[in-house]
């Protein structure tokens, strides 16, 4: 068994209120105009950044560093958080789908052989992200799985795309479409019944996250297993380049849309006997599909006709629930993770965020893990997120009372640890207005502002972090680091995350004279931070976590 017991540290002391402040969407980069971090006053976060290099420092939030494939791949807050919360750094499922795709592996696993069983009578149909943003599915992970299925016997497949533009550039939708039916093309050569079923923005359709919109998720069982859609297209390019020349439209956003053969009939309802794969790796946007297909009893919205499918996720979306039951790749086990340690440790627990990033600070905090480790020593607090509205109409979202309701945390000492999410850099970040993205970074600094203010009257100590970088670059550059322009001479404007490294900050009256940033980890990552903030809470941190960053100097 694990021995939870947490050593004394040599130098720190206990019965600090620590703050833990993750600023979603927050990188460092040089100061231009499209750097609406620079470009707003943010006074709390300058102030901060002049205490380096001994109490603020960057850390890394991309790539290996948080378990991704390859230095290319930008941060996200799923692989950040897991990094911030479980002090290690775990392969992450991007990883882990890209080795079962290229050992077979994927092919031979428990949850293929239940799907398979669906392609001699059944339709197999494909739901997902259709992008190579990486963050919660790539392109060239669905084209192995559809060579693949291709090659193990599949009779008819449909797959339902949903469009990004949202960790990819808006309007690239149309070149994945594009490759996306070449594929499809290929797989009907020999002889495969192969086609785009059904397809919506990933924001409209499908892929809401921690329950904030069942509506979402109903347009995209309306289309994907009814066969029902406000819009109708023989086919999926014309679909979405109609759907595109739309005022004000974008990727992110679409309409639902189901292809119809020449008589108007859907091409791909799911119907009995089918099998269905959800195709994204990443949990939190798969959740609420994931129970609407496996769910007997479920009352979030009329699902009008329940079809008998086999349902496989590309992984297990969450462990508690055990949802989906059946997967084409195990996730990874993330487990003694900095809360569990903490909390079993006596460490009084507060976390909070509103619903767009709720999971966040608790489910990927906590390694992939829903609920208390011990309901008497913890409390979450969910802020309900507006919906039904993208956040560049309300950049300031529920900052203020995310920072009020830590305050009141704070003051009350009824907790040790105080740990939030300010969602409001990435969330408008993705939304590329940066005007509005302006606004949001003002409004996150004065939420910091709130908790270090509260932090200072108990006398404890802050960490001031983020997850990965956003609204720092928002817009698209070539190698050399100049803004692209797209054919209408404007710049591309960057919706996505980005390779940046992220600020921490440390300080507070609680934090003993001579503590400060060691020098010896110049390549940290978020993987580093767990251990830090459990030596601010006067333990040292289990031997295998990754180092601490900080240090005690005599002075
Ligand atoms: C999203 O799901 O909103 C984006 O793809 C990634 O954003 P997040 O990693 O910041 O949640
Ligand atoms: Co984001």
């Amino acid at each position: 068994g694990v021995s939870w017991k947490l050593a004394d540290h040599p130098k720190l002391p206990k019965g600090k209120t620590v703050a833990v402040v993750v600023l979603d969407g927050w990188g460092e980069a040089k100061p231009n105009e499209y750097n609406c971090i620079a470009t707003a006053e943010t006074p709390c976060m300058d102030s901060l950044k002049k205490g380096a290099p001994e109490k603020w420092r960057l850390v890394r939030a991309h790539g290996t560093a948080v378990g991704l494939p390859t230095e290319d791949d930008m941060g996200n807050s799923e692989v950040g958080h897991n990094a911030l919360g479980a002090g290690r750094i775990f392969a992450q499922g991007a990883k882990l789908v890209d080795l079962a795709l290229a050992s077979g592996k994927i092919f031979e696993g428990e949850g293929f052989n239940y799907i398979k069983e669906s392609f001699a009578n059944g339709t197999l149909h494909l739901i997902g992200l259709l992008s190579d943003g990486g963050v919660h599915s790539r392109l060239d992970q669905l084209q192995l799985l559809l060579k693949g299925v291709g090659e193990r016997g599949v009779k008819r497949v449909r797959v339902h795309i949903l469009t990004d533009g949202r960790d990819v550039l808006d309007g690239s939708s149309v070149g994945f479409v594009e490759t996306l039916e070449n594929d499809l093309a290929k797989l009907r050569e020999k002889g495969i019944d192969a086609k785009i079923a059904s397809g919506g923005g990933r924001m409209n359709v499908t892929m809401d996250r921690y329950e904030n919109d069942w509506n979402v998720v109903k347009r995209g069982w309306d289309a994907q297993v009814l066969g029902e859609a406000p819009y109708k297209f023989t086919n999926a390019l014309e679909a979405v380049k109609t759907l595109r020349a739309e005022p004000k439209a974008n990727d992110q956003y679409l309409p639902p849309f189901v292809i119809v053969d020449e008589n108007g009939k859907p091409v791909g309802p799911i119907v009995d006997g089918d099998a269905v794969v959800t195709f994204n790796f990443r949990a939190d946007r798969m959740v609420m599909i994931a129970k609407s297909l496996e769910y007997e009893n479920f009352d979030k919205f009329d699902r009008v006709r329940v079809p008998k499918i086999r349902y496989a996720g590309m992984l297990e979306y969450d462990g508690e629930l055990k949802l989906p039951s059946h997967y084409l790749v195990s996730p990874p086990e993330i487990d003694r993770t900095s809360g569990e340690y903490l909390v079993k440790n006596g460490i009084r627990t507060f976390a909070c965020s509103e619903t767009v990033k709720f999971g966040h600070v608790t489910f990927f905090w906590n390694g992939n893990r829903s609920g208390y480790f011990n309901a008497d020593l913890e409390e979450y607090v969910e802020i309900p997120s507006d919906s039904g509205i993208t956040f560049n109409e309300q950049p300031k979202m529920k900052a203020l009372q995310i920072a009020e309701k830590a305050r009141d945390a704070i003051l009350s000492r009824k907790f040790d640890q105080v740990r939030v999410n300010l969602p409001n850099g990435d969330m408008v970040g993705h939304t590329g207005d940066i005007e509005a993205t302006v606004v949001a970074c003002k409004a996150a600094d004065e939420a910091v502002k709130i908790i270090l203010d509260a932090i200072e009257q108990v006398g404890g100590i802050y960490v001031v972090t983020a997850d990965h970088g956003n609204a720092e670059d928002m817009v698209k550059r070539d190698k050399s680091g100049k803004p692209l322009l797209s054919k209408d001479g404007k710049i591309q404007i960057l919706t996505s995350h980005t390779l940046e490294p992220v600020p921490i900050a440390i300080g507070g009256p609680g934090l003993i004279p001579g503590v400060r940033f060691r020098n010896d980890v110049p390549s940290g990552g978020l993987a580093n931070v767990a251990a830090t903030v459990i030596n601010l809470h006067g333990f040292e941190a289990p031997s295998d976590y990754e180092p601490t960053l900080i240090e005690v100097a005599d002075k």
